[in-house]
């Protein structure tokens, strides 16, 4: 099967809402393949290939960004009411589309905390956080909405000019430890190959709704920290146990060390037969290294 994002489903036109992290990697990875694709952001039309949509203000895109439009990837996280702001503002709009494909990135924190197992599409989400409460949410909105869907769900994603280097330099990073604690990541290429060969196997691909896309290896931090600071030929700092360190963190930075849990790419790299190109943090981070 073609695992090969150099034959794609070219001059299809793709609306990416959303155009940040992943949505801006998404974007460069369908050019290079022939598709158009215009790109939303929340304040300024940055290029002649993007446009303003906010859902807070009812900055909404005029008609002829909607022309011709065969594919959206909606990259936008819940509003602050836990609903779709896509579905909120522009769902006339894509109900009257012919659109061939939608595609939702959302998070495996629907699955909440497994104590360390494995969690997979078949497992009954679980949310802890009122955050992957109101992402569930959005998940059943898009698909009671009956538009053509499917739901990627992602762990940490990481890649170049946002990864655990970043970090260090920027001197963010905690290094903490706590037993047992592991957590999953994707590196931002995946996800884009991911999709990307999805539709382009689209004929011969049962139809999933849910996909998770993660790497093989979860892990702990300290791994991941770790092996960066080898990379760069620096000795990583003592490590702080997480009851020391709890009480200075962010809520949402304790939050993240609440949940424990193994992300199964089983369906997408096994049953749908997508191979990874970093099929681990090692693999991934040397990329982000070589290219930051
Ligand atoms: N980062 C992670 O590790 C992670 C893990 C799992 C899932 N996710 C989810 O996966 C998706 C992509 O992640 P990412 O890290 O690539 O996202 P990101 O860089 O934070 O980009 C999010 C995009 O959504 C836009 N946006 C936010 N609120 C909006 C609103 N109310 N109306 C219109 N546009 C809005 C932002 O606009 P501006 O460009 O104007 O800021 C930005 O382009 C997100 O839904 C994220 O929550 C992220």
């Amino acid at each position: 099967m073609n695992n090969n994002a150099s034959s794609l489903i070219n001059n299809k036109k793709f609306l990416i809402l959303g155009c940040g992290f992943t949505g801006s990697f998404f974007a460069k990875t369908i050019r290079k393949l022939g598709c158009t694709a215009l790109t939303s952001s929340r304040s300024e039309k940055r290029d002649r290939n993007s446009f303003v949509f906010n859902s807070e203000n009812s900055l909404i895109p005029e008609e002829k960004i909607f022309d011709g439009v065969t594919h959206i990837l909606s990259c936008i996280p819940p509003d602050k009411n836990g609903n779709d702001p896509v579905l909120g503002r522009l769902r006339n709009k894509l109900e009257n589309l012919s659109l061939e494909w939608i595609g939702y990135l959302s998070t495996t924190g629907v699955y909440g905390n497994s104590d360390g197992d494995w969690v997979s599409e078949k497992d009954r989400p679980n949310p802890l956080q009122k955050r992957s409460k109101n992402r569930l949410n959005c998940e059943k909105e898009w698909i009671a909405s009956r538009l053509p869907v499917q739901i990627f769900r992602l762990p940490g994603i990481y890649g170049p000019g946002r990864s655990t280097f970043d970090g260090i330099r920027n001197q963010k990073i905690r290094v903490i430890s706590k037993k047992d604690q592991v957590f999953s990541r994707v590196h931002v290429a995946d996800i884009s190959n991911a999709i990307i060969y999805i539709l382009q196997n689209k004929n011969s691909l049962k139809f999933h709704q849910i996909i998770n896309i993660a790497d093989d290896e979860p892990c702990s931090q300290i791994q991941v920290i770790q092996y960066c600071y080898d990379l760069l030929g620096l000795k990583m700092p003592e490590p702080t146990l997480f009851e020391a360190a709890k009480k200075e963190l962010s809520p949402i930075a304790q939050s993240f060390w609440m949940e424990n849990r193994r992300v199964s790419n089983k369906l997408l790299c096994e049953t749908l037969g997508y191979r990874l190109i970093y099929k681990n943090y090692k693999l991934g981070l040397k990329n982000c290294f070589l290219n930051s």
